[in-house]
């Protein structure tokens, strides 16, 4: 459940960068400047996991494509299972109520559980996940995700490894979609208002 940014806050400013798709208003972080935060966030990772096994547990679909660049950076031992919430509610307001589309398939007992996502918005993906996933008995959870907007949080999450804060804009590529496309962009860039005015399925408003 993504957001854009409202009509009332003001853009913070920052240097453009060239556009590299038509779609695209603005490249946030190029393809070179997500691989060297990934590379590293995978050592950070890899330092406190040092002697441990992990278990990745990949938020789909937008954080597959963080998730194996991630994981191919990791000295640790590693796992990977996904899981595929659904919110419930309508184009304009998260119910936060989750509709479990695919589960944890491994066992999480006694187990480090690394929770990886593509984007923190609202937090309440991240909120009910943890949840679910504490209520397995790990015997520890963290959360690594790529990008963070806090703007738009309507409920406190801890994020122990963040790779970019991003502002209140609506973001894709690098797995992050509008419609489900744009996802395969290399880049995190600000999608034109203009492809989603008038759509039956806009970007989710605040
Ligand atoms: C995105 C993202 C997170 C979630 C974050 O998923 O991948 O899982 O939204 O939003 P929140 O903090 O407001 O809960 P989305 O529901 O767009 O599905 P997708 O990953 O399949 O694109």
């Amino acid at each position: 459940m993504r957001t854009t940014r409202s009509a009332t806050e003001k853009k913070p400013a920052r240097t453009r960068k060239p556009a590299l798709h038509p779609d695209i208003r603005e490249v946030l972080y190029t393809q070179e400047e997500i691989a060297a935060k990934v590379k590293t966030m995978a050592a950070q990772i890899s330092r406190d996991y040092a002697g441990k096994e992990v278990i990745l547990v990949c938020v789909l679909k937008g954080a597959a494509v963080f998730l194996a660049d991630l994981m191919r950076q990791l000295t640790v031992p590693c796992i990977v299972d996904y899981v595929n919430w659904s919110s419930y509610g309508t184009s304009t307001s998260s119910s936060g109520v989750f509709r479990i589309l695919q589960d944890l398939e491994e066992s999480v007992e006694s187990r480090h559980v690394l929770i990886v996502e593509d984007i923190i918005d609202t937090g309440l993906t991240l909120h009910y996940l943890l949840r679910h996933i504490r209520g397995r008995n790990p015997a520890s959870v963290k959360v690594a995700a790529l990008l963070d907007k806090p703007s738009k949080r309507k409920i406190e999450v801890h994020t122990d490894y963040c790779g970019f804060k991003v502002p209140d804009e609506f973001v894709v590529g690098y797995g992050l979609d509008y419609d489900q496309k744009y996802r395969n962009l290399p880049f995190v860039g600000v999608l034109r208002p203009e492809i989603y005015a008038g759509s039956d399925t806009p970007p989710d408003k605040p």
